[in-house]
């Protein structure tokens, strides 16, 4: 049996949250499990400003998602922006909406709400002078800096539909997604900063708009004095583009399920898929979500260090605090600049109460000591989050007698780009935790185990981790691709969503997640497909073919690595060859993709209908004991293999 840790008295008391109690929970879950529509409605009504309020909940079925997406309020219309600005200008006008926490120490700004529905305003007046209308998509290439949330609130307001990629991203990865979602306008940055370093994002946005004709503008933010190129016609910088331009906008008008953003998320094949969120049901989720799992107060200082170019960022960055009113902080730089106590000193200098990371900073952190945390009040704290991958029980002790010192419940938020928001987890002041487990269901979720038949697993068990009835905040469908979308999520168990992920389920319900089945890996809580990497290490001409897998990483939780066979006769020094595929990966993925470890091999271990057999190349780099694959065309290569793997330190 876990050993389990019971919700510390400070947690529960001055909870204002709909629900604090255990009883408070059943309660919930019954009523939403008994009659899902009128549960979300509820919600729905109560968190989102309409412009027409719906009547309708959820329509359409998981059996019958190919012919007709689900929908959620598809009668209500409504303005997100209204929700997340407009209606705190009543009550929280001046409260502070954003932190800002820029890379270098100590320089940090505030936008109180009514600031920053005026910075919205205008810069959405400034993307319609530029031709953006509803509907129409807009790219964020952005690191942490206010304006990338006042860019995607100011698409928004003109019900545009914007699509953040991250700053990590190479060229090819942000022209990929351009050209994918048809993108008229690119707003970026003159320079990002990171960890005391420049990142160089306007040149990357002209690298991956070469010959590129779709896109009209590329605004740019000037975040350092960087001088960049500019392009005539197309490039305009936006302190221009807002200069004494009006900070008022009317509010577009937008069906429940119009288009909130598009959100690209790996594969198992090289192509990434843009997941598609609707507006009124993302909206109510991430809100709902957002108050009852951390047990958000007035008065919170809420702080979610990931980057708004995921998920997280999205929804627990912009805009389930927007829409409960909450004060956000946006952190531009890293957890180790200019040393590991940066995250404790944020904390102390904002008097952070609700700190939300994840496990790979974690662990980082915890390997660098404890005085880093030591040396920093951390009295403010009341919960701790973590998401993006399963923490070991060792950094979730750490991070709940180190830094939490006890006295804070530790919420370990399972859910994914794909569900929109926070699926799995503890309540704050609700739940009894157990180390590295996401714990329970929030209401209206259903999760089930599949065992190999597709047959449900009744009680404690291992399978593979689906969702039985559809909730608000779901992606619905993957941009100009549904089939891929009913392929990838529905086709492998009908009736079903299917997460990818394999999970357990204890005696007492408690779900625990053991990560992907696919081929999807998990490199600092980063989402990246194994298939995008491959197919830029098959593009060397050297290589004849290649595999690329995830190695577990004590660190990252995995990292990649490729094993090459090389062309006959190809001559050039094998040293050079590996270093040219680390540097195309680099180039065509980006660095997020932390691809480092390259082995040539004589040939790769493939069933005898030729597919590799990916999952025999991960367990013997894991040093994991596993029988011979039946299908296997030659069992001599797992030798060949292993001693491949030990020269690079696995196996
Ligand atoms: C993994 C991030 C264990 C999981 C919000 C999932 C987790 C994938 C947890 C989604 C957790 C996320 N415990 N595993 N608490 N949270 N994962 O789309 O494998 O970037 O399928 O969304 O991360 O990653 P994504």
């Amino acid at each position: 049996m876990t050993q389990l840790f019971s919700v510390p008295d400070r947690v529960k008391q001055g909870s204002t949250s709909p629900i604090q109690t255990p009883d408070q929970y059943r309660e919930h879950y019954l009523r939403a499990a008994a009659d899902p529509d009128q549960y979300w409605l509820e919600q729905a009504k109560a968190r989102v400003k309409w412009k027409k309020e719906p009547t309708l909940g959820l329509a359409g079925d998981y059996h019958g998602v190919a012919e007709e997406p689900i929908s959620w309020f598809s009668d209500g219309t409504l303005n997100l922006t209204e929700t997340c600005l407009d209606e705190h200008l009543k009550e929280r006008a001046e409260k502070t909406a954003i932190i800002w926490e820029a890379d270098e120490p100590g320089h940090s700004k505030t936008l109180t709400y009514r600031e920053l529905h005026s910075e919205v305003c205008r810069f959405a007046n400034a993307l319609r002078e530029l031709g953006l209308q509803k509907g129409e998509r807009a790219i964020i290439y952005m690191g942490m800096v206010p304006e990338a949330a006042i860019a995607m609130l100011a698409c928004a307001r003109l019900g545009a539909i914007h699509s953040v990629v991250f700053g990590g991203f190479s060229a090819e990865a942000l022209r990929d997604r351009v050209r994918d979602c048809g993108a008229k306008i690119v707003i970026t940055q003159n320079e990002g900063r990171r960890g005391g370093k420049p990142l160089a994002l306007k040149t990357v946005v002209d690298q991956a708009l070469t010959d590129e004709h779709v896109v009209k503008h590329v605004v740019v933010f000037k975040r350092t004095d960087t001088e960049v190129e500019f392009e005539e016609g197309r490039d305009v910088w936006w302190h221009d583009a807002v200069s004494g331009v009006s900070d008022s906008c009317e509010a577009v008008e937008c069906a429940a399920e119009d288009p909130l953003f598009i959100l690209y998320t790996s594969g198992s094949t090289g192509k990434p898929k843009g997941l598609v969120h609707t507006t009124a049901g993302y909206l109510t989720y991430t809100s709902y979500t957002h108050e009852i799992v951390f047990d958000l107060r007035e008065e919170d200082v809420y702080a979610c260090v990931a980057d708004v170019g995921w998920v997280t960022g999205h929804s627990y960055i912009v805009y389930g605090p927007l829409a409960n009113g909450a004060t956000t902080l946006m952190f531009e730089s890293t957890p180790l600049y200019p040393d590991a106590g940066r995250y404790w000193n944020l904390v102390e200098q904002h008097k952070v109460t609700i700190f939300y990371t994840a496990p790979t900073a974690i662990r980082a952190l915890a390997a660098q000591g404890d005085q880093f945390v030591k040396g920093h009040d951390r009295s403010s704290l009341r919960v701790l989050g973590t998401v993006g991958e399963p923490i070991n029980p060792d950094a979730w002790r750490w991070y709940y007698d180190v830094v939490g010192e006890g006295r804070c419940n530790i919420v370990d938020t399972w859910w994914q780009t794909e569900t929109g928001g926070i699926c799995l987890t503890p309540i704050a002041p609700v739940t009894e935790t157990a180390p590295g487990s996401a714990t329970l269901p929030l209401p209206g979720i259903f999760p089930v185990l599949l065992d190999g038949d597709a047959h449900v697993i009744r009680g404690p068990g291992q399978g593979k981790l689906c969702m039985a009835h559809p909730w608000p905040g779901q992606a619905r469908t993957v941009w100009e691709d549904h089939d891929r979308y009913v392929a990838t999520y529905f086709s492998t168990y009908p009736g079903y969503y299917f997460t990818g992920d394999g999970g357990c389920i204890d005696e007492q319900g408690y779900v625990y997640i053991m990560g992907r089945i696919d081929d999807v890996i998990i490199v600092s809580g980063h989402n990246l497909s194994t298939g995008s990497i491959e197919e830029a290490v098959a593009s060397h001409p050297a290589v004849a073919e290649c595999a690329v897998f995830g190695v577990k990483d004590e660190l990252r939780t995995q990292v990649p690595i490729g094993l090459l066979v090389l062309k006959c006769g190809v001559e050039t020094d094998p040293v050079t060859i590996v270093s040219e595929v680390v540097a195309l990966v680099r180039e065509k993925v980006g660095p997020v993709a932390n691809f480092k470890q390259v082995a040539i091999t004589k040939r790769l271990p493939k069933t005898r209908s030729g597919k590799i057999l990916r999952s025999a190349l991960r367990k013997l780099a894991d040093g994991v004991d596993f029988p011979v694959p039946s299908t296997i065309d030659d069992p001599a290569i797992l030798e060949e293999i292993r001693i491949d793997l030990q020269g690079l330190g696995y196996a």
